[in-house]
């Protein structure tokens, strides 16, 4: 491969869940820490890095079609690195079918990606995805400027192994990031002027350290701990499992006041058996029960899910019972996807497969009660008064859009800047946003 001129301007392109853009995020500060600029339109960059996501369907063809799309008009590529789980999992594979890629890494080991970026313009191709735990984190620069709503991963990697789910194969084993690291991290982030802060993790609520006295603590500790900085406004954390939920973590959504009332707990499905066939560790009934114990602490609550139809086997009874389950949780929020075989986990070789048109109709009956449940909660907003944290301008003169503490978003006109915590009456509910009418800055 010919050397080339190492690049200055850069662009990272994530896909995928939060904590690909967090990985994206770290990604872009490392390439400016190494003196390199972003680039806005990533045909402009001389570096470009793909940071793909790997847990549904079309995940890598849509990579290849990335690629092909990234060559410009005379028939030459900006330097090509794909990152995130497509790379953890393929990225043999794509060193072979894509030449224009110089770079594969995965998820763990992105912290070498400068390195890789000059030997790769020197001529190297590089792949590495290795797994080490957590030699990422200590490698990467200090957080500096942030917006007013900021990601930081806590957790990584998962050891429940749904049966239909590639995570636990491409981000690895679960680790907890050291709480004095996180303690740090958040620091920097409000000091860069993050108002709020949302944890992740693929098990954020797994998440387990120890406090500076050396007792084990928790997510609850953890997130009573950050509620210490006195410009930080908000705490959230996604995603959690249901068997993580401790006591220690319901009880401070009524204890903790900066701790928002909201919770992404996804069931996936309400039938018993596909519950047990996909791996779960909890049934229909108790989920359940556990969101009465969340609901008696904090009534408020937003609860919000996942979904998968057409897992293997299900039939249309069984698909009932996640109807039934819909109806009795009454989610604020809500994903649902048809089921995807992912190669190499266990559900992929199992029997039972459901007709696409038949996911087809079971996802619309799904999304269609969903909507209801979304609108509704939004309807049930109307009246209330609330904080918004403002994130950004609006299309109308003088509008602004934030977040409520639910996580809706709201719109509303009046004096504010971005980062303000305004307080807002909500006048107006529509199925995806609210509109308020600004009370005090
Ligand atoms: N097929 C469909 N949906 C999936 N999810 C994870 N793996 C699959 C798959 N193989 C969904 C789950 C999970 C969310 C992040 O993606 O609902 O909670
Ligand atoms: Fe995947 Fe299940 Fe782990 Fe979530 S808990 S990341 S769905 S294996």
């Amino acid at each position: 491969m010919a050397s080339t001129p190492p690049p200055r301007t850069f662009h990272v392109k994530s896909f995928g869940c939060q904590m690909n853009v967090y990985d994206g995020e770290r990604m872009a500060e490392l390439l400016t820490a190494q003196g390199m600029t972003a680039a806005d339109e990533r045909g402009d960059a001389d570096l470009v890095v793909l940071n793909t996501c790997h847990i549904r369907e079309k995940a890598t063809e849509k990579v290849y079609s990335d690629i092909g799309r990234l060559r410009r008009d005379d028939g030459t590529s900006p330097l090509i690195a794909v990152a995130g789980c497509v790379a953890q999992a393929e990225g043999e594979e794509i060193m072979v079918r894509a030449p224009s890629v110089k770079v594969v890494v995965g998820p763990q080991a992105y912290h070498r990606l400068p390195e890789m970026v000059a030997q790769a313009a020197a001529g190297t191709r590089s792949t590495e995805t290795d797994m080490p735990a957590e030699a990422k984190f200590a490698a990467l620069p200090r957080r500096r400027k942030s917006g007013p709503s900021a990601f930081l991963t806590v957790q990584e990697g998962c050891d429940k192994f749904c049966t239909y789910c590639v995570v636990p194969y491409t981000r690895g084993a679960e680790i907890s990031r050291p709480f004095a690291d996180l303690v740090d991290e958040a620091q920097a982030l409000v000091e860069g002027g993050a108002r709020e802060i949302t944890l992740l993790g693929q098990n954020v609520n797994a998440w387990a350290g120890e406090d500076a006295r050396g007792r084990k603590v928790g997510l609850a500790e953890l997130a009573e701990e950050l509620a210490k900085f006195p410009e930080l406004a908000r705490i959230r954390y996604t995603t959690s499992h249901p068997a993580d939920m401790t006591d220690a973590l319901i009880e401070a959504h009524g204890s903790n006041p900066k701790l928002m009332p909201f919770l992404h707990l996804p069931v996936q499905s309400g039938n018993d058996r596909v519950l047990k066939a996909m791996n779960r560790s909890h049934t229909a009934d108790s989920y359940l029960r556990l969101l009465e114990r969340v609901r008696a602490v904090r009534p408020d609550i937003a609860i919000s899910g996942d979904f998968i139809v057409g897992f293997p086997g299900e039939t249309e009874a069984e698909f009932g019972d996640t109807l039934r389950i819909i109806d009795a949780v009454g989610y604020a929020l809500a994903f649902s996807f048809k089921y995807s075989p992912r190669p190499g986990t266990p559900a992929a070789t199992m029997g039972g497969h459901v007709p696409a048109e038949v996911m087809d109709e079971r996802l619309q009956r799904l999304q269609a009660a969903l909507n209801r449940d979304q609108l509704a909660f939004n309807h049930r907003s109307v009246g209330r008064r609330c904080s918004v944290l403002v994130e950004r301008r609006g299309k109308r003169e003088g509008q602004w859009l934030g977040k409520s503490p639910w996580l809706q978003s709201v719109h509303f006109i009046g004096e504010a800047a971005v980062g303000d915590l305004v307080t807002v009456d909500l006048i107006e509910a529509g199925p995806n946003s609210l509109a308020g009418t600004l009370v005090s800055a």
